[in-house]
């Protein structure tokens, strides 16, 4: 794995542009990022090209051995863009026009912003398309933009529709529109919402605008890729998501790209919870849960920005715990990542990320707290023989040793827009059971609907996914019935993908699976928690919980407590075909999730599935020959080795967010 750096020459005086990229090798970096943001610096005015600092840029980091993955400026369109044409500003809810000023004031479908684009990134694809330090290429930064508000928009969301309807009969049947009356008879009246929150309006409408942003999304970035790749050869190309941030699906774009990438700052400080300092480590359940999604695409992915330190935006930038970024980069190295770079060598001295922490202060040469980590990591992997480690997508499959978790975008958005319960949040849902199935020790595969899932998994949990179709029903149920043990959680099955409820009984297409009907559910207040009794302990739950009444054969695992219908089955297992279907019905708390996979696992028994049981907050994953075990707790734990265990890094007491790695 290599660990890098963004480098944003322009932003420093150009006499200590040697200085800085020798500091860059010195530090052991290997990878560099430019040309983020630059393009008013590469195209000062409408086609005049000034590349030549980049290429002496380039030239610099070839000296010394640096790798360079090159940025599409497009994120930061110039004041010329902007003022010539307006028509490429975001218009905001209320018909506010975005300025020029800061970055992303770009509407993804302006036909004058496609001409823009396609003029900076053929001429840098030109230039340095080949360019031999060149080993991938960014395209953009962080996609996402509120829902845009301008004519061309709203004209593009009706093509779009027009598209996937044919007619609009279809399109009022799909939203739904018998309600309140709100039919449309034309394409040509509908609207691009201004938010995901359809306030008191048509939540159908709603989850197509969610499908089409991405969708616009990804249009534009294909505009970029199909320039790129007949001039970079076998480079890779990628964008850099946000793990779940929901205004694009990678999926939307993983055809057009060839590794995936995210962008990852653990630490806001908004984390907090209880009283311990675990706040200032991260939850390593989200990150393993974004690292997982985008191994999914490819098995080739990357982390493009790791949290330095400080960040600038959170309101409350609390210290990182001592540690915590070295055991944030052997923690995407444990998952494949194929490289670790970071936002940004240099702490700037001006502009809004001003406070941002950098691997260097702002003079350039004193490491920060960061710098040392990533030093510290990169000489630690030395004792590694990288050459022995499979690449990722190259690694064997283990299917006795790995578990899936169905994870689908269209779920996110609908959430978004239709929460019924406020407390409902899908990524902590996911999180949650991420949390639960990594305490098995077991790799953790993300499955899509759309996707092939791979044979023989022992265990595939899918918390939540309201909207199903034919397609998926019959894969959860052949899934089950050749012998695999599915995990089915309240909201699930209750929609087609209109996102309409059936004419039937509620959750109509899941009921044969779970052998049981779903009687009704609750939800309680934000500060309210009930009761679950399972093996003979309580457990909290408080965002959702359903009543279930078994079929005969149906075994009850867990019941409430409390609440008028104390006694009910609150969690099921059935008998389907070889397998088993087990039906989660409470949108619990962490330690109810977590007795409950333990016993899973149990019950499979290690003939099937291969696990342990971690303490919570430690990861111990596999690459190659190695095992990494990750504490993300503010306590020590004993390392989980095996006796035989000969380590290269760390001992048998692993310190709060320390790290081990040993060899079988
Ligand atoms: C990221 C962004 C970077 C930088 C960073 C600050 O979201 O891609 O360019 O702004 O945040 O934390």
């Amino acid at each position: 794995m290599k660990i890098g750096t963004y480098y944003y020459p322009e932003q420093w005086p150009r006499q200590q542009w040697e200085r800085d990229f020798d500091n860059i090798a010195k530090l052991g970096l290997q990878i560099v990022h430019m040309a983020e943001f630059a393009w008013f610096e590469l195209e000062p005015r409408p086609g005049e090209f000034q590349f030549d600092w980049l290429s002496h840029c380039l030239d610099l980091a070839k000296q010394r051995k640096l790798e360079v993955i090159l940025c599409t400026p497009t994120a930061a369109p110039p004041i010329w863009l902007s003022h010539q044409f307006p028509e490429t500003l975001p218009i905001y809810d209320g018909q506010i026009r975005g300025r020029f000023g800061g970055r992303r004031h770009y509407n993804p479908l302006s036909p004058e912003f496609h001409a823009a684009t396609r003029r900076i990134v053929q001429a840098m694809a030109d230039r340095f398309g080949d360019h031999p330090s060149v080993i991938g290429w960014q395209i953009d930064n962080e996609y996402s933009n509120p829902f845009d508000q301008s004519e061309i928009t709203h004209a593009a969301f009706r093509q779009w529709l027009r598209h996937k309807y044919g007619n609009i009969r279809q399109l009022n049947r799909a939203w739904g529109n018998q309600f309140w009356n709100t039919y449309y008879t034309d394409f040509d009246q509908i609207l691009f919402p201004p938010s995901r929150d359809p306030r008191y309006a048509n939540p159908h409408h709603s989850l197509d605008a969610s499908r089409f942003w991405s969708w616009a999304f990804a249009q534009y970035n294909r505009l970029q890729a199909e320039i790129l790749k007949p001039k970079i050869g076998r480079r890779f190309l990628t964008t850099n998501f946000m793990g779940l941030q929901p205004d694009c699906d990678p999926g939307d774009m993983a055809k057009d790209l060839s590794l995936i990438a995210w962008d990852s700052y653990p630490v806001t400080g908004w984390e907090k919870e209880g009283d311990d300092e675990t706040y200032r480590i991260a939850d390593p359940a989200p990150i393993g849960l974004s690292h997982d999604l985008m191994a999914s695409y490819h098995n080739r992915w990357g982390l493009m920005e790791l949290q330095p330190g400080h960040v600038n935006w959170s309101g409350v930038p609390v210290r990182l715990y001592p540690g915590a970024i070295r055991l944030w980069i052997w923690t995407a190295f444990a998952h494949g990542s194929e490289f670790v770079t970071t936002y940004r060598f240099r702490q700037p001295r001006f502009g809004i990320e001003l406070f941002h922490h950098g691997l260097m202060g702002t003079d350039g040469i004193t490491p920060s707290p960061g710098g040392k980590q990533f030093a510290q990591v990169i000489e630690e992997m030395r004792k590694l023989d990288l050459s022995r480690i499979p690449r990722f997508a190259d690694e064997p499959p283990r299917p006795r040793q790995t578990v899936g978790l169905v994870l689908d975008f269209e779920q996110l958005w609908y959430y978004l827009t239709l929460p019924q319960a406020r407390r409902w949040n899908q990524p902590r849902w996911l999180a949650r059971w991420y949390a639960a199935l990594s305490r098995l020790g077991t790799q953790i595969r993300i499955l899509r609907p759309s996707a092939e899932w791979p044979a023989d998994l022992p265990l595939i949990v899918a918390p939540g996914v309201q909207m199903v179709d034919d397609q998926l029903m019959a894969r959860f149920e052949a899934y089950a019935r050749s012998g695999g043990n599915l995990v089915l959680t309240c909201r699930t099955g209750l929609m087609d993908r209109t996102g309409q409820l059936w004419e039937g009984p509620w959750a109509s297409p899941i009921l044969p699976l779970i052998s049981a009907t779903i009687d009704g559910y609750d939800s309680l207040r934000d500060d309210r928690f009930g009761q679950i009794r399972f093996d003979g302990r309580d457990f909290s739950w408080g965002v959702w919980g359903d009543q279930l009444t078994p079929k005969a054969g149906t075994e009850v695992l867990a019941t409430y407590s409390d609440q008028f219908y104390a006694g009910a089955a609150a969690i099921t297992r059935a008998k389907l075909g070889k397998g088993t279907v087990s039906y989660f019905g409470a949108f619990s708390e962490q330690p109810l999730v977590d007795v409950f996979i333990e016993s899973l696992a149990k019950f499979i028994g290690p003939d099937r599935l291969q696990s342990q049981t971690l303490p919570g907050r430690v990861q111990v994953l596999r690459r190659g020959p190695y095992r990494i075990a990750l504490n993300y707790q503010d306590q020590p734990v004993p390392t989980p080795v095996p006796p035989s265990a000969k380590f290269l890094i760390g001992s048998t007491r692993l310190a709060p967010a320390d790290v081990a790695v040993w060899e079988e």
